[in-house]
């Protein structure tokens, strides 16, 4: 009997366990493979005694409907990077690729598909340059791997966001407001195009253009109308004023990128101390965009991609991410896939289109 891994990394997403029951479902109806899920990311592989779990067709009947991982994920603790303590008390990064490899191995494992976003996949790519069969499955709510047209997870939070959004503009109607809706996605816009479009905003600020003050307050200007109008716009978490700088923390111990956020009020206050008399308030949805049950497009997805996912194992067709692409699914190398960021074109056709609905993008 073949052992197969599977490990979900990096921040949850809707989605995940689609995967996981589509992969199991589809190795069952194979003699020769059996599958273990490994506990948070691959910390289940590199303690002692190892934490991983028998994944059978019980283990995991219906999870597709449920939000997060039943295995459980963390963005710290890279293996490529991982925060080992010196004798003198400093903390050394070293690479411990070559020994996860060999943990691999001596457990048994033949095979690994790896669930999760750039990150994750810098370190299949790793791991599989260092001998170890490894398929990828594209996760994130931010949609930002260039190599697929929608990563799973992407669908359920423009979903949620667009959800807030509505109530946000009665809201924001009633009082006369301003409301500034932050959302997440990291370097890439898409969350906040995507609802800036579904919601109808009047502004909308991403990372790939960075805004000019007194553009969004002319826009906010001609709309507010001497307080008898109202505006919603959705910023992204990484936009950025021109010649400004991106809003973020250094977050937890262990993290290898920083922590973004809170840009919503970045603005507010600029607002502010150029003038703008207009009330306003903030929200920023934060996790309620990575929780909850998937959307049906995203379960879909999540599930097709664990079947291709295991009939590249079934193929030995590994150092391969799936990916849906021109509205089909297929393969391409994970080199390929984290080669590029996938940007928002602020020359493509949503931005332009957003641009004829009449949304400003501070510009
Ligand atoms: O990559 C997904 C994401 O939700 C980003 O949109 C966000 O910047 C980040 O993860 C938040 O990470 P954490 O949950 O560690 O705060």
């Amino acid at each position: 009997m073949k052992k197969l891994l599977v490990s979900t990394g990096g921040g949850d997403c809707p989605g995940l366990n689609a995967v996981i029951r589509g992969i199991v479902k589809r190795a069952s109806q194979e003699q020769d493979w059996e599958v273990w899920g490994c506990y948070e990311a691959f910390n289940g592989i590199m303690e002692d005694p190892i934490r991983v779990i028998r994944l059978d067709e019980k283990a995991v009947a219906g999870i597709h409907v449920q939000g997060g991982t039943i295995l459980g994920t963390t963005n710290k603790g890279n293996p490529m990077q991982f925060p080992e303590k010196q004798a003198d008390g400093t903390i050394k990064k070293v690479n411990r690729i070559p020994w996860l490899v060999e943990r691999f191995k001596s457990n048994g494992f033949d095979a690994i598909i790896n669930i999760g976003g750039d990150g994750s996949q810098a370190i299949s790519q790793a791991l599989f340059e260092a001998g170890m069969p490894v398929v990828g499955v594209p996760k994130t709510i931010d949609n930002d791997l260039s190599s697929t047209d929608f990563t799973f997870g992407f669908q359920t939070a423009v979903q949620t966001a667009t959800d807030s959004f509505d109530r946000l503009v009665t809201t924001a109607n009633s009082h006369h407001r301003v409301m500034i809706m932050e959302v997440m996605g990291r370097n890439a816009g898409w969350i906040a195009l995507y609802t800036a479009i579904a919601g109808g905003a009047e502004i909308c600020l991403i990372p790939e253009i960075p805004y000019d003050l007194n553009k969004v307050i002319e826009k906010i200007e001609s709309r507010y109308n001497n307080g008898r109008g109202f505006v919603n716009i959705v910023i992204a978490e990484g936009a950025m004023a021109k010649n400004g700088t991106i809003t973020s923390s250094k977050g937890e111990e262990g993290r290898t990128s920083i922590r973004l956020g809170g840009v919503c009020f970045t603005l507010s206050q600029q607002l502010k101390d150029a003038g703008l008399e207009a009330d306003v308030r903030e929200t920023v949805l934060g996790h309620t965009q990575r929780g909850g049950t998937p959307v049906a497009f995203d379960r879909v997805i999540a599930s097709v991609f664990g079947v291709k996912a295991m009939e590249l194992v079934l193929a030995g067709k590994f150092g391969r991410l799936v990916v849906l692409k021109n509205n089909d699914f297929s393969s391409v190398t994970i080199k390929e896939a984290i080669s590029e960021y996938n940007y928002v074109d602020p020359k493509g056709t949503l931005v332009q289109s957003a641009k004829g609905l009449g949304i400003s993008f501070g510009d």
